[in-house]
């Protein structure tokens, strides 16, 4: 596995597994325990998953220290504000079974998410998170909460993959000191990503699908990647991405499939916040 070093100091796998859409709590057991058995260490979870407890409950079942684990979770838009939230990162302290989680991250920008965040701030001076950061963030939002955050975020969690790079998100991410992290590296399959022909012909050069070509890219750009499969072949498959470099000629390649938009959601349309905010 590689780390990347977090703004405080605290190392991250740079790659991990999600849990987004496995609501089903017997079937996320089973899903992050065959993660475990393959390597995973990175677990990224979120309040609105509501599967917070079958992740808990595989780390415990693992056997493994919790010291082992990076643990993610997020506090959702009906959470936020200071008091709510607190009460909700003891629900997740609670149904994670655990002393403390690695990183936390406002889920979206919307409601009262600076009452979130000096929540955050304090349970992180408590020692119950080691890291602190928000997720769907674009830049301007990112920037001004950097600006006027006693604890700047370390992490931000974007929708990121070949088809939506973040680029320009990443630089200015980057001059804040943030670490950029990928959600859906495979668009969820859109796009039909996974039979993407530039993908799957520079996968073959390497012996790789282009579900490994696409989180080799990620990782090569220093972004942490947290791919989601219940199927075990997939997850074994999705973490063997550190036996081989893509070449400057593939990077160039890969870049070029870049739309610079979403698949999946404009948060800037007010039909997002309304959706969002009835999830
Ligand atoms: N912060 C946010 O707002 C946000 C939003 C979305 C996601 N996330 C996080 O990011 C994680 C990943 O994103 P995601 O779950 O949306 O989508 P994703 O990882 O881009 O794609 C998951 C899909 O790809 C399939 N798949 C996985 N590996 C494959 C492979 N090697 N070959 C073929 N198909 C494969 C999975 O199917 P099977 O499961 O059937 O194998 C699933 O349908 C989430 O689980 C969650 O933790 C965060």
């Amino acid at each position: 596995m590689e780390y990347v070093t977090l703004s405080n100091g605290l190392k991250m796998p740079i790659l991990g597994f999600g849990v987004y859409q496995v609501p089903d709590l017997a079937e996320c057991e089973r899903a992050v325990s065959d993660a475990i058995a393959v390597g995973y260490r990175l677990i990224d979870t979120a309040q609105a998953y509501q599967n917070e407890e079958a992740v808990g409950a595989a780390i415990k079942k693992s056997g493994l220290a919790r010291e082992e684990f990076f643990l993610t979770t997020k506090i959702w838009i009906s959470n936020a504000g200071y008091e709510k939230a607190k009460a909700s990162l003891d629900e997740s302290l609670r149904k994670l079974q655990t002393d403390y989680i690695d990183l936390v991250l406002i889920h979206q920008p919307f409601n009262d998410y600076y009452g979130s965040y000096r929540a955050m701030e304090e349970y992180y001076k408590a020692g119950k998170i080691k890291a602190i950061g928000v997720s769907n963030f674009y830049p301007d939002r990112l920037v001004d909460l950097a600006l006027f955050a006693e604890i700047p975020p370390m992490v931000n969690q974007v929708e990121t993959h070949v088809f939506n790079q973040q680029i320009e998100a990443q630089k200015v991410n980057s001059e804040y000191g943030v670490q950029l992290e990928s959600w859906g590296p495979f668009a969820e399959g859109k796009n039909h990503f996974f039979t993407n022909e530039t993908l799957v012909t520079i996968g073959k050069q390497y012996g790789k699908s282009a579900a490994q070509v696409a989180l080799r890219y990620l990782v090569q750009r220093g972004i942490v990647a947290i791919p989601k499969s219940v199927h075990k072949e997939r997850m074994a498959q999705n973490f063997d991405v550190f036996d081989f470099t893509l070449s400057d000629d593939d990077m160039d390649r890969i870049r070029q499939l870049d739309q610079k938009t979403s698949l999946f959601i404009d948060h800037h349309n007010p039909e997002t916040v309304k959706f969002l905010a009835n999830y």
